[in-house]
């Protein structure tokens, strides 16, 4: 089953795949994120022999945005080979969570189309985020 979604998000995101680095799980991921200024952030997931280092796509998709100078997220894109659909891990919904709010909408695909979406709120419910930290932090 396939849903509707931004095709140029997916494809970039399919596109940055290719580059994976998973030597040791072998699982390539893919991902692409929408900054607030439309610009689209991609990354891809990079293991290491001391496995615990390795870095989720879409830690290295927000790496890259907030490089490129954007810190609010509209929507992400993850994608993955295989019958069971990717969804970002826990440490992952905190990041997006960070930089997209509750509304930010999360696209999980495969690598030909999308297959579910959600909200970061209904996979982070009640996270911790910067209005937590208000007056502190003016986000
Ligand atoms: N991985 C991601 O990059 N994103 C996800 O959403 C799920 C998991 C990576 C981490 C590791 O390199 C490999 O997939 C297997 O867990």
């Amino acid at each position: 089953m396939s849903i509707e979604g931004p095709a140029d998000l997916l494809a970039a995101a399919v596109a940055a795949r290719e580059h994976a680095y998973a030597p040791y799980s072998g699982y390539r991921v893919g991902a692409a994120v929408r900054g607030a200024s439309g610009r689209v952030y991609a990354g891809v997931n990079v293991e290491n022999a001391s496995y615990p280092v390795g870095v989720c796509a879409e830690a290295s998709a927000l790496s890259a945005m907030v490089l490129g100078g954007d810190v609010s997220l509209v929507e992400i894109a993850v994608t993955a080979e295989g019958a069971a659909l990717v969804t970002p891990c826990g440490a992952c919904r905190q990041r997006i969570f960070e930089f997209g709010g509750r509304d930010a909408r999360v696209w999980a695909a495969d690598t030909q189309a999308y297959r579910r979406s959600f909200t970061a709120e209904e996979l982070l419910p009640f996270g911790f985020g910067p209005h937590a930290m208000q007056p502190r932090d003016p986000r």
